[in-house]
């Protein structure tokens, strides 16, 4: 239940390239800490992925950050920060238990940035962001409606920098 002494805050942004939503993302990762969750919600190609690489990279991750196959999660470490990338198209509800996120959300020494979340609605904190990508009708654009209740969500949209 989420706790009524927590507000949500909503930061409304525009990308206007996909480095721009990857300087968001920067932002965003050199603020979080373990166990902070963050879910990419958003149409195929609005740019989730664009985002977690612009995050695995301000950490300073050197792996490449790819879409995770079918059902899987990728694991991106680098000085000390561990980040947990799940993309869960088309992955049922009934599914979920298969994959191990349970264990990468609860475990708390991982960053955890999921695609397509809603077959893990049951598993995710209530205090965790979400990030809602729209494509803006012309060019490259893109809105990103960030939004989070609970103190680790405080934390992050209010000392990440962001407009
Ligand atoms: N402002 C922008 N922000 C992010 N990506 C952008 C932007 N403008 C253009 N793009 C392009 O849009 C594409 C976004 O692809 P990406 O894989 O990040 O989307 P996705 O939301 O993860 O899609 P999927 O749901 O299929 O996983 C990339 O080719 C990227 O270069
Ligand atoms: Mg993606």
């Amino acid at each position: 239940m989420t706790s009524l002494r927590w507000k949500e805050r909503v930061l409304r942004l525009v990308a206007r390239s996909p480095e721009e939503t990857q300087d968001i993302a920067g932002r965003l990762a050199r603020r979080s800490r373990p166990g902070d969750v963050l879910c990419l919600r958003g149409p195929l190609g609005s740019g989730k992925t664009t985002f977690v690489r612009g995050f695995a990279r301000a950490l300073g991750c050197r792996k490449g950050v790819a879409s995770p196959s079918f059902g899987l999660v990728r694991e991106y470490r680098a000085a000390g920060r561990r980040i947990c990338h799940a993309d869960l198209f088309r992955v049922a509800g009934d599914e979920i238990a298969d994959l191990g996120l349970e264990e990468y959300l609860l475990e708390g020494r991982w960053t955890c940035l999921i695609e397509w979340p809603q077959a893990a609605r049951a598993l995710l904190p209530d205090d965790r962001l979400d990030i809602r990508f729209l494509s803006l009708r012309r060019g490259a654009a893109r809105s990103l409606r960030i939004s989070g209740c609970g103190r680790r969500a405080m934390r992050l949209l209010t000392g990440a920098g962001l407009p």
